[in-house]
């Protein structure tokens, strides 16, 4: 008996924690649509300078901006999308 107790008290743990959990992923989703609607000024202006100075966009070619952004993309862990708005920005801006 004590044990079916037990056992009902941790079905319900779990369930709640799912509850949260699901929660929390929503919660999530929103989150990365908004960063998804971030332009690529924005994002350059955010994420560019947590580890070095905020390059300016005439600082390099519009080709070099496509390699420095894939490099650049797995160093800041960017994704594809992000990247792609930022190296267009700097290459739009760029000499
Ligand atoms: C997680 C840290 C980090 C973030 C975030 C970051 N970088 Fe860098 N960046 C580096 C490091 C480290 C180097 C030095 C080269 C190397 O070892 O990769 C560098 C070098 C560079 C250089 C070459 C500088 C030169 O004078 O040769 C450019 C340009 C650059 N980053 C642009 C960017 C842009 C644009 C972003 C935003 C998308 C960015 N970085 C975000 C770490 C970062």
């Amino acid at each position: 008996m004590k044990s079916k107790k037990t056992f009902v008290k941790l079905f319900m743990g779990i369930n709640t924690c799912l509850y949260f959990m699901t929660l929390f992923f929503n919660i999530g989703c929103v989150e990365s649509q908004k960063i998804a609607s971030k332009s690529g000024v924005l994002l350059w202006a955010e994420n560019c300078q947590r580890c070095h100075n905020t390059p300016s966009p005439t600082s390099f070619s519009a080709e070099q901006w496509e390699t420095i952004g894939m490099h650049m993309q797995s160093r800041a862990l960017l994704t594809e999308n992000e990247k792609n708005k930022i190296v267009a920005f700097l290459q739009s801006a760029s000499n």
